[in-house]
């Protein structure tokens, strides 16, 4: 039995569609205020629980061989909904959810983080650090994926990637590249070790394209015939922001701190993970051009 948390989300619902079409017994926990409608339509089963309710994770828990988390909070807090914090959620949450599944016996934990955590870089950097370390204590046997960016995120309005209405925001320079991947692929490599006899403790994966943003804006504008306004942000002023906000307003300090590593860090890391698996990745420039021809 696989329980997956964060089933209503992006990720996790790929991941939860993929297990049920190759036949697995799929649990998800999904909490009170939330539409299982989609989930239980594929032949998942529910558990209603919270993050924030350690009992419901022990219920959860029960009977359950591999634990899939892809749960965040950031998406529902940008959204209006201010509480519970991403501490709540990514950290103390994330942590219960460990605790419950190591004591009720689960063998596999697999979990969704970044590459080159940095805990200056906001509260979902910092959740992210403690349940990796946490992870590397646990006698489960645990599987972390630590992807790049989200394509549908970060190269698409919610990101502030705004081709429809030619906006985007860009913090600091813009010519670092990183490796955009897409949801879909991220979701086939998490279900793919999620089931495999040896899976590796960590993962570090990629696009198959490097991109920096000037480039992604490059091509949008040739894509759609019209300049883009380019708001930008420099550095210094994102890393004030993200000490700023990381109290009062912790989603933004985090989409500021997630912006300020793509514009940083460098991408060491490629798509092997996910050809090795026979998945082949969409590369950023696709998801671009597919945006452009919903424009028209
Ligand atoms: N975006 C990126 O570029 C990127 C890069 C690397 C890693 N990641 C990681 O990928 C994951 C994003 O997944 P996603 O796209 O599926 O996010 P998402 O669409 O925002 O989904 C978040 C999920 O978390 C659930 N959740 C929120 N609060 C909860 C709580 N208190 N108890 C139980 N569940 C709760 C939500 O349930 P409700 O429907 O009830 O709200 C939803 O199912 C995150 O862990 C993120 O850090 C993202």
């Amino acid at each position: 039995m696989f329980l997956v948390v964060g089933a209503t989300g992006e990720l996790g619902g790929r991941i939860v569609r993929l297990l049920r079409a190759d036949g697995h017994d799929v649990r998800c926990l999904v909490r009170a205020s939330s539409d299982d409608g989609g989930l239980r339509e594929v032949g998942a089963t529910v558990v209603r629980g919270d993050l924030t309710d350690p009992p419901s994770l022990r219920v959860a828990c029960e009977g359950v061989d591999t634990v899939i988390a892809t749960a965040a909070a950031i998406a529902r807090i940008l959204a209006g909904a201010r509480t519970p914090t991403i501490r709540e959620i990514d950290e103390i949450g994330m942590l219960a959810l460990v605790d419950s599944a190591e004591s009720a016996g689960v063998q596999r934990f697999v979990y969704i983080s970044g590459p080159d955590l940095d805990a200056s870089l906001g509260p979902m950097d910092r959740a992210k650090l403690a349940v990796e370390k946490r992870l590397g204590t646990s006698r489960m046997r645990t599987v972390i994926i630590r992807s790049d960016a989200f394509q549908e995120i970060h190269l698409a309005p919610v990101g502030r990637f705004d081709m429809a209405a030619g906006k985007v925001s860009v913090i600091g320079h813009g010519d670092n590249p990183r490796r955009w991947i897409a949801t879909d692929d991220v979701a086939a490599l998490m279900a793919a070790v999620a089931v495999e006899p040896d899976p590796p403790a960590m993962l570090t994966i990629g696009g198959p394209e490097a991109m920096t943003k000037k480039e992604a804006i490059a091509l949008a504008e040739q894509l759609t015939q019209r300049k883009m306004k380019v708001q930008r942000m420099p550095r210094p002023v994102a890393r004030l922001a993200i000490r700023v906000l990381a109290r009062r307003y912790d989603a933004l300090a985090t989409a500021f701190g997630a912006g300020l590593h793509q514009d940083t860090v460098e991408a060491t890391w490629d798509d092997g993970p996910l050809r090795e698996r026979g998945i082949t990745p969409r590369p950023a420039s696709d998801f671009i051009r597919e945006q452009a021809r919903d424009l028209v």
